[in-house]
């Protein structure tokens, strides 16, 4: 049976470990209720982090027909808020709660053609979609953007499968994406999907805008966690609870927020449904507007944010709305 959005946990045995990349493990698991992983589907896995259980999502890169095995990949991030490193510490024979498949990223099969661009760890999204169109016979390239070829997950792998479908971007070897030209070339009928940073997506994302293409055909998936700057400590105020809470860059703002006892309404934890929204009363620093719930204009009156995923920062990134702060931003809200 395929994927669905219903979740049922399950015990997972780890039977295999290895490094894919600088800093990205590949975990193959075999879960104790296989279902079969439809391209784009991911699993969400309870990690554990100082202590407590939290929720991760992870992308199945790859899936046995049948659903007995299935593999994720992580980036090891020292800035996240604990799960990646949780993931990193897995080895063959531990157990961990995982769900069955889950789906909010659905390959519509049947397209005229297809662009499938992946930006770094945004690989972990994308690869099971264009392995399926590869089966399928479809028109469609795959254009992976990275840094630096050994921090790109699956290269040479990729390459073997897809030969000339395949086209890569280094930034450092000079071969940086042109988004534009990228754009320019798709035709109406095509769909483009796309997981990878937050820049690489909004750039993507208005140029697709400019050249008033089919929004629909724009498919993309997040992470949730990658902002336009590094996280940093910073202060949430909420006059009406009496509440000033700091906020460490390994937590979000409903994280420190729900410590402290206030009352949050949330439903994705990802930027995606705009139920964490807080009002943005007063300012010091910038935001970092990490969702795809608001507009750009929306996001440039900073007057909410969706508190999940996005942060305040201090005015050196040139962002500064209000008084520069010499501290730590601060930003003071008012909750639902
Ligand atoms: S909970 Fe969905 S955007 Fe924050």
């Amino acid at each position: 049976m395929a994927a669905t959005n219903i979740e049922v946990w399950q015990l997972a045995t780890v039977v295999e470990v290895r490094s894919v990349a600088t800093g990205i493990q590949r975990v193959v698991l075999e879960p104790s209720l296989p279902r079969q992983a439809e391209p784009g589907s991911h699993v969400d896995v309870m990690v554990g982090i100082n202590g407590q259980k939290d929720k991760r999502s992870y992308s199945i890169v790859e899936s046995s027909e049948d659903g007995t095995r299935l593999a994720i990949s992580v980036l090891k991030a020292p800035l996240s808020r604990g799960g990646s490193l949780f993931i990193h510490t897995l080895q063959r024979g531990d157990q961990l709660e995982i769900t069955q498949p889950l789906q909010n990223f659905p390959l519509r099969v049947g397209a005229e053609r297809y662009i499938m661009l992946a930006g770094g760890i945004g690989i972990t999204a994308i690869m099971n979609m264009a392995r399926v169109l590869k089966s399928l016979g479809s028109d469609y390239t795959f254009v992976y953007v990275g840094r630096t070829r050994t921090a790109m997950a699956y290269l040479e792998e990729l390459r073997d499968l897809h030969g000339a479908n395949l086209v890569v971007h280094v930034d450092d070897e000079g071969t940086s994406l042109d988004v534009e030209a990228l754009v320019a070339g798709v035709t109406e009928n095509t769909e483009l999907y796309m997981c990878g940073p937050i820049r690489l997506m909004d750039a993507v994302r208005r140029t697709w805008t400019e050249h008033g293409l089919s929004y629909p055909n724009l498919r993309y998936e997040t992470f949730g966690n990658s902002g336009w700057y590094d996280p940093e400590v910073f202060i949430v105020k909420v006059p009406k609870l009496g509440l000033q809470v700091p906020v460490g860059p390994g937590r979000s703002m409903l994280e420190a927020l729900e410590d402290a006892g206030a009352d949050m309404m949330y439903d994705c934890r990802k930027g995606e449904c705009g139920l964490c929204e807080v009002r943005i009363l007063q300012l010091e620093g910038a935001i970092d507007h990490r969702d795809v719930f608001y507009s750009a204009r929306q996001k440039s009156a900073t007057e909410k944010m969706a508190c999940c995923v996005s942060r305040a920062v201090t005015s050196k990134t040139g962002l500064a709305t209000e008084a520069s702060a010499t501290g730590p931003a601060i930003v003071t809200i008012e909750v639902s």
